[in-house]
C-alpha cells in the first residue's frame, strides 16, 4: 500500500471521522482557527479531544491565509459553509 495514502487517512477527530487531509483542505479554503474548522466540518465540537491536534495542524502552516486574517482581511468568503 502506498504510504502517502495511509497518511491521508489519519483521523484527527474520531467523533466525526474527520481526517488530517480534511482539516488541511478546510484550512486551505480559509479556516484558520479550530473554531472555523469546527464550523466547516464539526471537528472538535463533541469531546474536544482533537482540538489541540487541529491547532497543531493549523500551526504547521496548513492555513495559507493566516496572514490575511492577521491583517484583518476576510478569509472565509470562499467557504460555502460561511456563505
Ligand atoms: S475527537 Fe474531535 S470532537 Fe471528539
Amino acid at each position: 500500500m502506498d504510504p502517502a495514502r495511509e497518511v491521508n487517512r489519519v483521523f484527527v477527530c474520531s467523533c466525526f471521522g474527520v481526517t488530517e487531509e480534511q482539516v488541511k483542505s478546510h484550512a486551505e479554503a480559509g479556516a484558520c482557527t479550530p473554531r472555523q474548522i469546527a464550523s466547516a466540518c464539526k471537528a472538535g465540537t463533541d469531546c474536544g479531544g482533537c482540538v489541540r491536534r487541529i491547532q497543531a495542524l493549523l500551526g504547521r502552516g496548513a492555513c495559507p491565509r493566516r496572514r490575511l486574517a492577521d491583517q484583518g482581511e476576510p478569509v472565509l468568503a470562499e467557504l460555502p459553509e460561511a456563505a
